[in-house]
């Protein structure tokens, strides 16, 4: 099934070299703990010899959303290092010699660049950096071709991640932080078959704006050697190679940071690679305050204590008294707020007013969304809830409100 969709796409694209595609559009799994799926399958290279019209074909699977940059080069000898190559010559989106073309069937996708009278001399290396849009992951694949050839269709293999730390690690004090890559390597390439783990320390100059020190390897894995282990300071690491059922090499590379403090903040790269492809996903591990889920407290305007009542709290308003009921929201990071009224949000209208500040507490502001009445009547009674989400989770309060 996969096969015939790749043989379509193939064919659809040998055919018709000139197919404009729609934008690349994926499902964007915004799921913090997914792991991007990047698999390339086929390459194909058309009619490459001088002064030709040619063309390279990466067919490709994938789940989430790519973006794709390519680079070229006459010398195969440059590898490209975890970051951006200056040796090597990015391809710019508006090149009149290259046009690159997509199409999509389902999770699979085939990447077509076209070029315009080859004049580059043998061999020719182009590579292909594909960076997930909603997760620091890249992929990098490199294509060399040898020699003049009118049509060399390749099958392709990937390095499958099976598990990747999350995009953002916060530890508190003397926590244990586990940190751990392990990436399927679909084929072997020999002694160039290897997981690094990299960290990179980094200042914080102001809010949101980092300077990165100094990049240091934490260690590496590959085939040939034993399982290993290495223990320093508060650091545990530990990496194997297992062989699979199917032929893959699974590469793990555990650390472990027992008693965590500043000292261990920094950007860890888990970076797998292969003779001809290599991918990396960063991780930002820092020291901070611990996320919590909120929690919300009610509080009417006119100083009545809800605290001993039982829920729904009961609210009396007298007709045409202004008056305001105010929820407040503590949880870290801060809560979104609103109001509903029988399930549906409210907004503002010429009677009912929504005012969302911090009120100031020892520690910090405490959000809180303030609900005036100006003018309360039979319309407003009926069950209200406020409500507080942030990325730990979400709160509610219900409270029915009776105008006498
Ligand atoms: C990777 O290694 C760690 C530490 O040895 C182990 O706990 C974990 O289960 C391994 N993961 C896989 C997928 O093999
Ligand atoms: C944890 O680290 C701190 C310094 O960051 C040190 O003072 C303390 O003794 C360590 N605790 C243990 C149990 O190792």
């Amino acid at each position: 099934m996969r096969l015939s969709i790749i043989m379509r796409l193939v064919y659809v694209l040998v055919l018709n070299c000139l197919v404009v595609c729609s934008a690349f559009i994926v499902d964007i799994n915004e799921d913090e703990n997914h792991i991007p799926l990047f698999r390339p399958l086929r390459r194909l290279v058309s009619n490459f010899g001088p002064g030709r019209r040619a063309q390279l074909t990466l067919v490709f699977q994938s789940d989430v959303d790519f973006d794709t940059r390519w680079f070229k080069s006459c010398d195969p000898g440059v590898r490209l290092p975890m970051a951006e190559n200056p040796d090597m010559l990015p391809i710019k989106a508006n090149d009149p010699n290259y046009k690159i073309s997509s199409m999509h069937s389902g999770s699979v996708h085939a990447l077509t660049m076209d070029i315009v009278g080859l004049q580059e001399k043998f061999p020719i290396k182009y590579v292909t950096i594909f960076s997930a849009r909603n997760r620091p992951m890249q992929y990098h694949l490199t294509s060399i071709i040898p020699g003049p050839t009118e049509r060399h269709l390749e099958k392709l293999d990937g390095i499958v991640w099976e598990n990747v730390p999350r995009r953002s690690i916060v530890f508190e004090q003397s926590e244990t932080v586990i940190i751990s890559c392990v990436a399927d390597f679909e084929s072997y390439s020999g002694y160039t078959d290897e997981m690094h783990l990299f960290s990179t320390q980094f200042t914080r100059i102001r809010k949101n704006r980092y300077g990165f020190i100094k990049t240091r390897s934490c260690g590496h894995v590959h085939p040939a050697g034993d399982p290993f282990w290495e223990e320093a300071k508060n650091l545990w690491l530990t990496g194997s190679v297992l062989e699979l059922d199917n032929g893959a090499n699974r590469f793990n590379f555990t650390i472990k940071i027992s008693n965590a403090s500043r000292e261990n903040q920094g950007i860890f790269t888990c970076a797998a690679e292969r003779e001809h492809d290599k991918t990396f996903v960063n991780s930002w591990v820092k020291q901070g305050r611990p996320g919590s889920k909120p929690l919300v407290e009610l509080v009417p305007c006119d100083g009545t204590n809800l605290k001993d009542e039982t829920v729904p709290y009961q609210i009396k308003l007298k007709k045409r008294k202004p008056t305001c009921i105010r929820c407040r929201s503590f949880g870290y990071p801060d809560a979104r707020m609103n109001f509903k009224k029988a399930g549906t949000i409210l907004n503002r209208t010429p009677n009912i007013h929504l005012d969302f500040h911090h009120y100031l507490k020892e520690g910090g502001g405490v959000p809180e969304l303030t609900l005036t009445f100006w003018n309360p009547n039979g319309r407003d009674a009926g069950i209200y809830t406020c409500e507080a989400e942030n990325e730990m989770g979400s709160a509610s309060v219900a409270f029915n409100i009776r105008v006498v």
